[in-house]
């Protein structure tokens, strides 16, 4: 076993927290929007959600009666983290994207911290104040962990990872590679692979094809937390870039594509609508019924898993399912 040199110490001296600069156009919100509003159909990408009030409301999503895929994950995680982290070749570092609040992780952690003793633990999370808060808890509670905390979006994250000895176990759970078009979780799937050595292994939670009905109140929930998480990104824009969305005047319609056995967000304009933006000095036009998406969320079969880690550039070694077969957490393995 590898000792960490710093560890156990004082919960700041575990911590390294690194905001990485935005590495690619495209990247800010006032960017997204010019793009985004300005295309039709219009769109919005989902990662604007995720500010840190829309981080607060997302772990709301996940605690919703309707919102089936965190407790399944959950399950999984619960049941197997042992034989996940020991599928791993050797006490491993881990790396997490989109990390959120952490509770699922802290079933990895514990598993790594029991097998090995020590660990280092890389989150990765767009919504900065949120990362922190986190690591502290983590921190806190595990006085044998260090944290190495990267403020930023996925593919700059993983430019920035901190070398290590030891091989990765990559997770990337909560099906947010289902937040992406096949091809793009393809080529994401590819610039993971292109970082990982061959003793490094990626854990991927993806919710699968179920039952229409299931699918569709995980996305339309009673209590309207969906509603709002998907509002906050119109607040968002408002707050930040200076623009004048009347919240009131779009609704959330998140319908089931079962041709493409996905969901699709979209905020629907109720009315005609002029918004302006300051800080773009634009103005954009939305028609009574118009809509912007904001997110897909596919469901895969793992045929389709496959297909697309395969793309990617990984074959998978070992899949874990919850009682109802409802969601799959999948260890892959690099390809050459
Ligand atoms: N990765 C989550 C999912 O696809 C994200 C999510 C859940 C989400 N609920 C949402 C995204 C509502 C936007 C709106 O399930």
């Amino acid at each position: 076993m590898v000792p960490l040199t710093r560890a156990p110490g004082r919960e700041s001296d575990r911590l390294r927290f690194v905001e990485v600069p935005r590495g690619h156009p495209g990247a800010t919100l006032a960017e997204a929007v010019r793009t985004g509003l300005g295309s039709s159909p219009k769109t919005l990408p989902s990662l604007f959600f995720y500010d840190d009030e829309g981080s607060a409301l997302f772990d709301l999503i996940t605690q919703l009666p309707e919102y089936t895929p965190t407790r399944c994950e959950l399950e999984i995680l619960q049941a197997s983290a042992n034989e996940i982290v020991r599928s791993v070749h050797g006490p491993c570092e881990i790396v997490e994207f989109g990390s959120g609040s952490g509770v699922k992780t802290r079933t990895l952690i514990e598993a790594a911290l029991g097998r090995q003793g020590s660990l280092q633990y890389v989150p990765i999370d767009v919504s900065g104040d949120y990362l922190r808060a986190s690591a502290a808890a983590l921190l806190a509670d595990y006085p044998e962990l260090e944290v190495t905390a990267l403020a930023a979006e996925y593919r700059d994250g993983l430019a920035a990872l901190p070398p290590t000895d030891r091989p990765r176990l990559v997770t990337f759970m909560g099906s947010n590679l289902g937040n992406m078009e096949f091809c793009e979780a393809a080529q994401f799937l590819g610039d993971v692979r292109a970082a990982m050595g061959p003793h490094d292994r990626l854990l991927l939670g993806v919710d699968l094809v179920k039952d229409t009905d299931t699918v569709w109140a995980a996305y339309n929930d009673r209590a309207g937390v969906t509603e709002r998480f998907n509002k906050n990104v119109l607040a968002r824009v408002n707050r930040e870039l200076g623009a004048d969305f009347d919240l009131e005047a779009f609704g959330h319609w998140a319908p089931y594509v079962p041709g493409k056995d996905r969901i699709e967000m979209h905020l629907v304009a109720r009315r005609e609508a002029v918004v302006r933006v300051e800080a773009l000095g634009e103005t954009y036009r939305f028609e009574a019924g118009e809509s912007v998406r904001t997110e897909i969320s596919q469901k895969y079969t793992l045929e389709s898993l496959q297909a697309t880690c395969l793309v990617g550039g990984f074959g998978i070694e070992r899949v874990w399912h919850d009682r109802q077969g409802w969601f799959a957490v999948a260890l892959c393995r690099p390809v050459a």
